[in-house]
């Protein structure tokens, strides 16, 4: 064999060994979801990709692990519910802004950074349950007619520290004003049936139980009742209960939502990929998926919704920008602590 032959056929031997890990295309993330939900979506992803997905599920302090970790931070992507959560990241500037025609045509305005730093996947009406006899339909129709004297006695929430709560009160700050925030918020602490306990499923418990008449819950969780299979009893509390949509008076601001969302780390070091997945997560096939296994309302319009959701009936959501409720965050817990609505 010639020389040349020879090194040109040890090129090529020595590219072929090498290909595997090359081609080995991937994506980290960061993520707050949970695995039951995440799973699914990411197979699809990878079936038609052909892009690995690595997930390092966290639970809390993802910015200062992000930090802490520097250039070799190994994640791309970090995947959140609770605008708070998100802008932990953002305001510790480690997001890079992404620039993709699918996000700025699915994501509408409100539900994304103005410089595109974050972006909602999924939005989640955090609505008020009412017990189906004991309220009258009509009766509320206001996140200001919570804090009505005649409700005394009759609310129940989880703490005003939760991060749902806090998103709730920073969007009333952002809205009317820290001073007309707090006033509002010693009047829903007056009506309070108990003080403030437990996680959303608890408070539709203690309307079934029979301990108040009115609270403030999460949407997706009706959905989490209704099909429970491990605890059946669930379906029960959700039976009992009329979902009330706030302010969908015409000029009212419409209902309070969260959002679950994501960024684009600067230190990413498989940006494209990255984007790929986010764009796959906001087509039909995904914004379907968290529909039907999560119950959150997708951000893609013309999504079809889980059956029993639809029941619950349709609603206009406050297009107040979700920054704007990340921005009165502070000041929210703050008014938690002043009005001591958690002693
Ligand atoms: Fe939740």
């Amino acid at each position: 064999m010639e020389r040349s032959m020879r090194t040109l056929l040890g090129c090529v031997l020595a590219a072929t060994l090498s290909l595997p890990s090359m081609a080995q295309e991937e994506v980290n993330l960061y993520s707050y979801r949970q695995q039951s939900l995440l799973q699914p979506l990411i197979d699809a992803f990878t079936a038609e990709s052909g892009i690995a997905v690595n997930v390092v599920h966290a639970e809390k302090g993802i910015a200062q692990k992000i930090q802490a970790a520097g250039a070799n931070n190994p994640a791309d992507l970090v995947l959140t519910v609770d605008i708070g959560r998100l802008d932990d990241v953002r305001s510790a500037d480690l997001l890079a802004p992404v620039n993709s025609e699918v996000i700025d045509s699915v994501v509408p305005a409100h539900l994304r950074h103005p410089d595109n730093l974050w972006f909602a996947l999924t939005t989640r009406a955090r609505v008020i349950y009412t017990h189906k006899d004991r309220v009258a339909e009509g009766e509320l129709n206001s996140i200001a007619d919570l804090a009505d004297p005649k409700w005394k006695g009759r609310i129940c929430t989880r703490s005003g520290k939760h991060v749902y709560n806090i998103g709730l009160i920073a969007s009333i700050i952002a809205e009317d004003g820290e001073a007309a925030a707090q006033t509002w918020l010693e009047g829903v602490k007056d009506n309070l049936a108990r003080k403030p306990q437990g996680n959303d499923r608890a408070q539709a418990k203690a309307i079934f139980e029979g301990q108040c008449d009115i609270a403030i819950g999460n949407r997706y969780y009706m959905g989490k009742m209704h099909y429970n299979a491990q605890s059946p009893e669930q379906k029960d509390w959700a039976d009992n209960i009329r979902v009330v949509y706030l302010d969908q008076n015409i000029g009212g601001r419409g209902q309070h939502i969260n959002i679950s969302g994501a960024g684009l780390l600067k230190t990413a070091k498989n940006p494209e990929n990255a984007v790929a997945l986010l764009e796959f997560l906001l087509s039909e096939q995904a914004q379907a998926l968290y529909a039907s296994a999560n119950f959150e309302e997708p951000v893609r319009a013309g999504i079809k919704t889980d059956p029993y959701i639809e029941t619950l009936g349709d609603f206009k959501a406050d297009r107040l920008n979700l920054q704007a409720i990340a921005d009165n965050r502070e000041a929210a817990a703050k008014l938690v602590d002043v009005v001591g609505f958690d002693l």
